[in-house]
């Protein structure tokens, strides 16, 4: 048996993925250690997001294999995937949009007890979610929000929502897909900060284009590029290294 405490959590083995004749991947493989903040960048349709949506189980490879820790997970959904402890931003749907964050927390709470039954109208029984809820709520600085319908919210603040929404799931692994896109360069600068406190416990794997997040915030890089992961090292390395200067930074 794998001790899973020493395999990596997150593998990818040899990855080939086509939509339809566009191949994104051969043969990909990536390596994620336990604990670490790593971000993937790369040009535009390098496949960051559609190697996220392999890892969440929303697209399935042509072939190869994704490992959560040291388990072979290709082929199971997404909410068995969910459940082993991987999350990804939910994106705030016209559902939550309409609701409060409380209420939003406290469904994505059930959620994560396997309750699809807590509606809106029965949210305000759920005495010890919502007892949760409001402690996430402090924790990520929407308390004053928690009664204010979501999409009135500052976009800033609805960013922030959807990482809690995630958070709520107390994942092992949380995804996130360019979670600072459309926030000025300071609210970016402020959603990771809040992150990196936040998230200290937690194995965090991103998607950000703008590389002074990237170089700041991540311990580990990836640049994917062409099909393949070109690169993988510590941001020092990565801001200096002559091929990713080549296939993205572009000098
Ligand atoms: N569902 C799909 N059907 C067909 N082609 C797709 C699908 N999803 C992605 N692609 C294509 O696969 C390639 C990789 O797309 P992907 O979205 O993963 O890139 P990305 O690295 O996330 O790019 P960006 O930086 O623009 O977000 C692109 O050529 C894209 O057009
Ligand atoms: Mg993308």
């Amino acid at each position: 048996m794998t001790d899973p405490q020493n395999s990596p959590i997150l593998e990818a083995r040899d990855l080939h993925m086509a939509f339809g004749g566009l191949v994104v991947f051969e043969h990909l493989n990536f390596t994620l250690g336990r604990g670490e903040r790593h971000a993937i960048i790369g040009p535009n349709g390098a496949g960051k997001t559609t190697f996220v949506g392999l890892v969440t189980g929303l697209l399935r490879p042509t072939s190869g294999d994704v490992l959560f820790n040291g388990r072979v997970i290709t082929h199971e959904s997404p909410q068995q995937r969910v459940k082993a402890g991987i999350a990804r931003t939910f994106q705030i749907n016209s559902l939550f949009k309409a609701l409060n964050p409380l209420a939003s927390v406290v469904i994505a709470l059930a959620q994560r007890e396997g309750r699809a039954n807590v509606s809106l109208r029965s949210v305000s029984r759920e005495g010890k979610l919502i007892d949760e809820a409001n402690a996430l709520l402090v924790k990520f600085g929407l308390a004053d929000d928690a009664l204010t319908v979501t999409e009135t919210l500052p976009y800033g603040k609805q960013r922030l929502l959807e990482v809690a929404l995630a958070f709520a799931l107390r994942p092992q692994l949380l995804l996130l897909d360019e979670p600072a896109a459309g926030l000025s360069t300071a609210q970016g600068h402020e959603l990771f900060r809040q992150l990196a406190v936040l998230t200290a416990d937690t194995t965090v794997l991103f998607i950000e284009h703008d590389m002074n997040l990237v170089f700041r915030y991540a311990d580990r890089v990836s640049v994917f590029a062409a099909g393949a992961l070109v690169v993988q090292d510590t941001p020092d390395k990565i801001r200096t290294h002559p091929r990713v200067r080549e296939v993205y930074l572009g000098t």
